[in-house]
């Protein structure tokens, strides 16, 4: 252990960052280093797997020396080295697996397999130093939308317990669909935020998929076709179609979905500590919602700041944290999983 505390390197590369940090004791972050590729993959319309690895491949080395000088620490005085192993590209998560074992093999540092949902998670812990498990999650990123009851950090099956998730579409994926039909181009989630601020929610009704009663499960699969079929049969009828409000219905059909299902979850566990997390969680109309809900129900609210939501590794460092001081580190052969569960 270093002198001061436990620092940990984490290193994420599921989908289009590349991303290193340093944390002190879990919670401090040192660095966080991000170099995106969302300009690489614009032109496409979405990330393209195989470009992502190659970009990850002449990234990474550079990443892990910035995050290391940053935070000026060199690596033989780092502790662990933490890595999401899942899921996530599978191509793209061998990269920072690579790196990971050939830095533990060859300084002799353990290594840490971390869950990109167990990172997404410890992303509120970073800035608000007073949480502690047991509490409820939601998750809502491009890949995700999991309620997660949260009962430790250790990294073990029964730390944390699916309550509810997607059956179809992720509520990031949701956004960034309607945002490719709207014309708003790619990533879809931050530029439909902005636009649906100058829409009216009321006036472009979308439905609430709620499934069966007392579900916790979701569904936004049907959502793009709405939204499809609402533009062409107000254009068919000769109608004009005013984006901002298209994106303002999605957004509010969405949220309404998130959150009655979040705020039936609490009832159900009875926790009063509630985080909301991943790229999603970036978004403003949500943000809004939940502190309003929260504060009517007597809920305390975590959100994670937007740059933290989205991927990054200071919340794969600080998930690794916890792993490493419960002994949960892995062996060299960890291998990198596309589905993975919690
Ligand atoms: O957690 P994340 O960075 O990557 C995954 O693990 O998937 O989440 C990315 C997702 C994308 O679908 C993106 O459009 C969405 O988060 N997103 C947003 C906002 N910022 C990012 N969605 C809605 N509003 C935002 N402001
Ligand atoms: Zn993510």
């Amino acid at each position: 252990m270093a002198v001061g505390g436990v620092l940990i390197l984490g290193i994420e590369t599921s989908c289009d960052e590349t991303a290193a940090a340093v944390t002190l004791d879990g919670r401090e972050v040192l660095s966080n280093v991000i170099l995106s590729q969302v300009d690489i993959h614009k032109v496409f319309g979405g990330v393209v797997p195989e470009i992502a690895s190659r970009h990850h491949l002449t990234a990474i080395n550079g990443v892990v020396n910035a995050a290391l000088k940053e935070a000026g620490v060199t690596q033989d005085t780092i502790d662990a080295i933490a890595v999401t192993k899942g899921p996530g590209l599978v191509g793209a998560i061998l990269i920072g697996l690579a790196t990971a074992k050939a830095m533990s093999f060859a300084l002799g540092k353990p290594l840490i397999g971390v869950h990109h949902i167990r990172g997404h998670i410890c992303a509120a812990l970073i800035e608000h130093k007073e949480l502690e498990p047991p509490f409820l999650a939601l998750v809502v990123s491009g890949g995700h939308t999991s309620l997660v009851d949260v009962r430790g950090l250790a990294g073990d099956p029964d730390g944390m317990k699916v309550l509810g998730s997607t059956r179809d579409d992720a509520a990031g994926e949701a956004f960034d669909k309607v945002a490719r039909v709207l014309g708003l181009g790619y990533p879809g989630g931050p530029a439909l935020d902005a636009l649906a601020k100058q829409g009216d929610p009321k006036a472009a009704f979308f439905k609430r998929v709620t499934l069966e009663e007392g579900s916790l499960d979701f569904s936004f699969s049907g959502l793009k076709t709405g939204v499809l079929n609402y533009i062409n049969s107000r254009r068919q009828a000769g109608e004009p179609v005013c984006e901002a409000d298209v994106a303002a219905g999605f957004q509010e059909s969405v949220i309404d979905v998130l959150s009655l299902k979040t705020f039936a979850a609490l009832r159900q566990t009875g926790y009063k500590e509630l985080v909301l997390a991943g790229g999603v969680a970036a978004n403003s109309a949500l943000r809004a919602r939940f502190r309003d809900e929260a504060a009517q129900s007597g809920t305390r609210l975590f959100i994670p700041s937007p740059p933290l939501c989205t991927d990054n590794a200071a919340m794969i460092a600080c998930a690794g944290y916890y792993q490493y001081m419960a002994g949960n580190t892995d062996p060299l052969d960890l291998d990198a999983h596309a589905v993975l569960p919690l």
